[in-house]
């Protein structure tokens, strides 16, 4: 698109704010940006925190790379630029749910350092959380869930994270969940202790 094109638009201010929504549902709204490789646990924490979230009267959505690859992002694949494009995407969205007043849990592989800085910036720093779900390669490789690391070592699926494509560790992130030591209930009370330590939940 050019400048020319975005000069002649307009932010329209709406008059229900933010911070009318989140006094409504009666939560703060913010994002949790899990990242980690395939199979590393980020979609079963994930969902286990939003259902916890859900029973516990807080209004939460999970955002996840299959789902969204699957619908809004069906156009991208798995090149560097279309993982860019991919989470520059996904990341507007949590800048539109946080808006809507919706603790929103962003679980994508995300594997690049500067993306995850630009979504950091997109969706507002003081709004975004970084939580490293972290199992060593190997473990994921034997776990091999969706048997999708089979494929990439034969050479069936190119640019897998981890294999042939790289993996870019968070050096800061707000919470490392090592889950590869751990079940996932026990992830979901580290995390949840995290949130209520620091605060995050009303
Ligand atoms: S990324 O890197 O953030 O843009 O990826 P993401 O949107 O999270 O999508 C990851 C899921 O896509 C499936 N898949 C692949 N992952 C990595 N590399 C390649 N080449 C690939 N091809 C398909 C896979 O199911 C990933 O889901 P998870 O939950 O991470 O296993």
């Amino acid at each position: 698109m050019s400048k020319e094109k975005n000069s002649y638009l307009f932010t329209q201010h709406l008059s229900v704010t933010r911070q009318n929504r989140e006094t409504h549902k009666g939560n703060k709204a913010f994002t949790l940006w899990f990242t980690g490789l395939s199979g590393a646990g980020k979609s079963t924490i994930a969902s286990l925190l939003d259902k916890w979230l859900f029973d516990n009267g807080y209004h939460s959505y999970v955002l996840d790379g299959d789902n969204t690859r699957l619908g809004i992002n069906s156009d991208l694949g798995f090149s560097k630029e279309d993982r860019t494009e991919n989470i520059r995407r996904v990341a507007e969205m949590c800048r539109l749910f946080n808006d809507a007043g919706i603790i929103t849990i962003a679980s994508f592989i995300s594997p690049f350092e500067n993306d995850r800085e630009k979504a950091s910036a997109i969706i507002g720093k003081d709004s975004f959380y970084e939580l490293f779900i972290d199992s060593p390669l190997e473990t994921c490789r034997k776990r091999d869930t969706k048997g999708l690391y089979l494929l990439a070592e034969q050479g069936k699926i190119t640019d897998f994270t981890g294999i042939s494509s790289p993996y870019e560790k968070p050096e800061k992130p707000d919470l490392h969940l090592h889950t590869a030591e751990k079940s996932p209930e026990d992830s979901l009370i580290e995390l949840i202790t995290w949130l209520r330590q620091s605060s995050k939940l009303l």
